[in-house]
């Protein structure tokens, strides 16, 4: 039998789970599918399936009986809520990162979801099943080039969407890597600080733009993080670990060379779909394989999406007071 499977929000994250879990996840069923905008709902839940449903109405998705587990993919703001009612209505949720812009916010999510003594709630943090991130943290685990002493992680996009801030890009793009530097060293972010190079024609006096972070780990390994929204020349996101024998980073995937014009040449994509579409997609089947299971989700859990947010507040701190090192709150 089917996962069958409920959507609220069908912008570019939502429409692309949708099509994922019909299309290359094994055992979902896309039933229905939420958006304020109607329209929108309607026209993804033609192009999934004959019988998908649209309403515009979230919370007649967490209630119907035709769906066992939902997918969180609408704005930041609305995620802890939402998340709380599936949780309530005792069903799996995969809810996009961030779990909540704020600390309170998770932990309202994790309290709830203790009290169901069930793990239902998973984060999409999609990196973990990335095939090139699996496989730097296991080089790093097998200490192949000697102990990690730092690493520099870099996140760059064509344009930043509109109304983004300087705290947004914090909460919404570096909180990837709140999550993912942790789990590769194994080891918990403890110190961070947050630094402003000069801003670029493209920034507005909301948006600092570059950012560059420093986390600390609890075991000493220093991580710089550049989050450039307007860099415009492609979406592009690296890694390298440097350790005591050696370094190692992720090469960009690409299919294609092309010799043109005196040239020797990749593309870049121009957001994370094309770059994560093997993410997303071997992340939705382990959820779902989670669930027709019955056992414990492999994804990021609600615990994880709080201890990121934690450090995505101490960024903030530190951005509204002058780039002070702070200390990270631990949950
Ligand atoms: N994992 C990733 O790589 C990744 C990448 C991009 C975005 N995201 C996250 O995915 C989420 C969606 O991002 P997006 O880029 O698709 O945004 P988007 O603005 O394209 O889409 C959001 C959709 O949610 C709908 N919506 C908003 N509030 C709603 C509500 N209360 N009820 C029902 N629908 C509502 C909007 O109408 C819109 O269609 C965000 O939380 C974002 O941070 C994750």
């Amino acid at each position: 039998v089917s996962v069958r499977v409920g959507v609220i929000g069908t912008g570019i994250m939502g429409a692309d789970h949708a099509r994922t879990l019909h299309r290359y996840v094994s055992g979902a069923d896309v039933t229905l599918i939420a958006d304020l905008d109607l329209a929108r709902a309607q026209s993804v839940a033609d192009s999934v399936a004959t019988g998908t449903r649209a309403v515009d109405d979230p919370y007649a998705v967490i209630d119907d009986s035709d769906v066992d587990a939902v997918v969180i993919a609408s704005h930041d703001s609305t995620h802890a809520e939402f998340s709380l009612a599936a949780v309530d209505a005792g069903k799996p949720v995969m809810c996009e990162k961030p779990l909540a812009p704020s600390v309170s916010e998770c932990a309202r999510v994790v309290e709830a979801e203790a009290k169901t003594g069930r793990t239902l709630v998973s984060v999409g943090f999609m990196r973990r099943f990335d095939p090139g991130y699996v496989e730097l943290r296991s080089a790093i685990g097998a200490r192949s080039f000697g102990d990690p002493v730092v690493m520099h992680c870099i996140s760059r996009g064509v344009r930043s969407g509109p109304g983004t801030t300087s705290e947004v890009s914090v909460t919404q793009s570096a909180i990837h890597e709140f999550d993912i530097v942790p789990w590769l060293l194994s080891s918990p972010i403890v110190e961070v600080s947050w630094h402003a190079a000069r801003k670029t024609s493209q920034s507005d006096e909301r948006l600092q733009d570059p950012q560059v972070m420093l986390l600390r780990t609890a075991d000493g390994v220093l991580t710089t993080v550049e989050v450039f929204l307007n860099a415009r020349y492609g979406y592009d996101i690296r890694c390298e670990v440097v350790g005591e024998a050696g370094a190692v980073s992720i090469a960009e995937p690409a299919r294609l060379v092309t010799d043109l014009d005196l040239r020797h040449a990749t593309a870049y994509a121009r957001d994370w779909r094309p770059r994560f579409a093997e993410a997303y997609r071997l992340e939705l089947q382990s959820w779902i394989d989670g669930i027709a299971g019955g056992g414990e989700s492999a994804l990021a859990s609600a615990q994880d999406g709080l201890v990121a947010t934690a450090v995505a507040e101490a960024v903030i701190e530190s951005m509204h007071d002058g780039g002070r090192p702070v200390r990270v709150a631990r949950g």
